[in-house]
């Protein structure tokens, strides 16, 4: 928990808002670049693959201040099955940011394109070539991408259920401005 704290700190906030706003834009480039048959493929992708990769850093950073600054404690009243919701659910946002970038990258490797980046940053193969792998990758960075979107989805309901219907200092927590003020339930 935040030391004597009841919300994320704003470096946390930041990174939430400023990495949500990124995530939300590649589930729309990557489909957009995969519906395209126009030359805009060579730039969407070329973005794709960077903002791909600097969500992979932020998410070291994030994982690195969580684990110093903790996170403040659910409504002592919230029900275990949503408690437990929550927790499952975080973990799964977590896994995603690091589990997309790296199936991208690695799906790029085995099917031996080139990674580079904005400003020619051309970053190493992670895997050797070999065909079977960069389509089993090419899948899971499919069905991944879709069931991140669906869980954010999922998210988004469960943070405007407590904006909206609970009232009980969560999304206040998380919000990027003002103060907390929860019901009865917040610390
Ligand atoms: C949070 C990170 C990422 C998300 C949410 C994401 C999401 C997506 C989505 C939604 C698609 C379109 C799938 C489809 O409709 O076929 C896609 C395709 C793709 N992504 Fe990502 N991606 C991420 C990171 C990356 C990274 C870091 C790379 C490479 C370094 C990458 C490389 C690709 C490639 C090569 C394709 C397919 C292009 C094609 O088949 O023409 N992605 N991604
Ligand atoms: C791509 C989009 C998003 C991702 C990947 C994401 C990810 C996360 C993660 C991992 C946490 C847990 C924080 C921690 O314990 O360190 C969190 C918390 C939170 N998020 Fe998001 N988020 C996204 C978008 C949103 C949006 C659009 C909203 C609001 C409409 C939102 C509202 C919240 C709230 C209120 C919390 C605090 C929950 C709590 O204290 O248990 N998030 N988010």
């Amino acid at each position: 928990m935040t030391p004597g704290g009841k919300r994320f700190t704003g470096g946390q906030r930041l990174l939430h808002w400023s990495m949500a706003a990124c995530i939300i834009a590649m589930f729309f480039i990557g489909v957009g670049m995969v519906s395209t048959v126009m030359p805009t493929y060579v730039p969407l992708l070329a973005t794709h693959k960077t903002l791909g990769v600097a969500i992979f850093v932020l998410a070291l950073v994030r994982l690195g201040v969580r684990a110093r600054s903790g996170a403040p404690p659910l409504p002592a009243d919230l029900p275990a099955p949503m408690r437990l919701a929550a927790h499952l659910s975080h973990y799964g946002l977590y896994g995603l940011m690091f589990a997309l970038p790296l199936l991208g990258w690695a799906m790029l490797s085995a099917g031996a394109y080139p990674v580079v980046l904005y400003g020619g940053l051309r970053l190493p193969a992670i895997l050797p070539q070999n065909p079977a792998l960069h389509t089993l990758l090419w899948n899971a960075h499919y069905y991944l991408a879709f069931a991140f979107f669906a869980l954010v989805l999922a998210h988004v309901a469960a943070a405007l259920f407590h904006a909206l219907i609970r009232r009980d200092g969560v999304f206040e927590a998380m919000a990027p401005l003002g103060s907390r003020t929860g019901g009865p339930s917040s610390r």
